[in-house]
């Protein structure tokens, strides 16, 4: 390409016209390199400009000066118009209404049994207990023998049991979380402070109030100079726990293998005495049986349905809500996460 004012003026007018045409930053863009960088008419007619005699190079060389500064000022105002332009959009797209009402993402919620599970577990831990656990399937001699009910015992035929067969296996479901007890006491030297929260399970229909699988909660302390006022101390505070600062509990003799002396206890909820589970002073033959010390040692046990207390504390009249896991029960607590 000669350089001549003719060609000046085209470069101009089509860079010009290209700059104008640009309607998006990109667009401008490519604009850019095509009509005004290195590569474009006008940067290569400047590049000849060296070819001239001198006497028209200075003429030329104003001309074109001015055609490069115009382009430059044209793209100036090109990309400052469409920049200005983006920004509104950007700020009409990505507008937030902040009044709308929030979509609440559906998370899980825990089921109240768990929570009330978790709820025993951290007071007890926060008193210094452990928590202590054993399995579903246990051996009849912890869940029965060793904790003093021998095969004719009647109090085997107050829990319903689940054998497992073959039944010389000697395995049932645990029908209480008692032999956690023993396996507490033959694992671990006293002082022992421990609870178990558990599933057990019993033989027993499906109704308002029973279901053949429940939980449970067991509490064992075993210490030097362990008394029954440290059992009902100690199910005082649980119960205020669990039941609200009004809550007090009251002991009725009772008779359990596994403790001597025994009593159910009942918390006074609502109004009115609840029966809430059993209590004693670990019986000396259980201790014995676990190898520990009668002369030196003594003991106190608790245990209690969980989904008893969960019911009466929550007011649920019917036990088909709690194992039928809907989860609109679950939320209607408005409990756990
Ligand atoms: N294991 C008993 C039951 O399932 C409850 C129980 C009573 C547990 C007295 C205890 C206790 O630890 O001391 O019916």
């Amino acid at each position: 390409m000669s350089l001549s004012t003719s060609a000046i003026d085209d470069a101009l007018k089509s860079a010009v016209a290209a700059i104008k045409g640009a309607r998006t930053l990109d667009e401008l863009k490519a604009v850019k390199i095509e009509h005004v960088g290195d590569k474009s008419p006008i940067s290569k007619l400047n590049q000849s400009l060296g070819k001239l005699e001198p006497s028209d190079r200075a003429e030329f060389g104003k001309i074109l000066g001015q055609a490069k500064a115009e382009i430059g000022a044209g793209f100036a105002e090109q990309q400052s118009k469409l920049e200005v332009e983006r920004d509104a959009k950007v700020l009409l797209e990505e507008v937030v209404d902040v009044t709308l009402p929030a979509s609440n993402a559906h998370v899980g919620g825990l089921h109240p049994l768990t929570v009330i599970k978790n709820e025993v577990s951290d007071y007890f831990l926060s008193l210094g207990y452990s928590i202590a656990e054993g399995p579903e399937l246990e051996a009849g001699w912890l869940n029965f023998d060793s904790l003093n009910i021998p095969a004719d015992h009647p109090a085997r035929t107050m829990q319903d049991t689940f054998f497992i067969e073959p039944l010389e296996s000697g395995l049932v479901l645990r029908t209480h979380t008692s032999p956690v007890q023993m396996r507490t006491m033959l694992t671990q030297e006293p002082p022992i402070f421990i609870v178990s929260p558990g599933r057990t399970f019993r033989a027993d229909e499906l109704d308002v109030t029973h279901s053949p699988v429940f939980s449970q909660v067991e509490g064992l302390v075993v210490d030097k100079g362990i008394t029954m006022a440290h059992l009902k101390g100690t199910l005082d505070d649980f119960a205020m726990k669990m039941f609200g600062p009004s809550a007090i509990t009251r002991l009725r003799p009772s008779f359990f293998p596994f403790t001597e002396p025994s009593a159910e206890v009942d918390v006074w909820f609502n109004n009115r005495w609840i029966e809430w589970g059993g209590c004693g002073m670990v019986n000396p033959r259980v201790l014995e049986t676990a190898g520990i010390d009668t002369n030196v040692y003594s003991g106190f046990a608790f245990g209690m349905g969980l989904e008893r207390t969960l019911m009466v504390r929550q007011g649920i009249k019917d036990m088909h809500d709690i194992v039928e896991g809907d989860i609109r029960f679950s939320r209607s607590f408005g409990l756990g996460l």
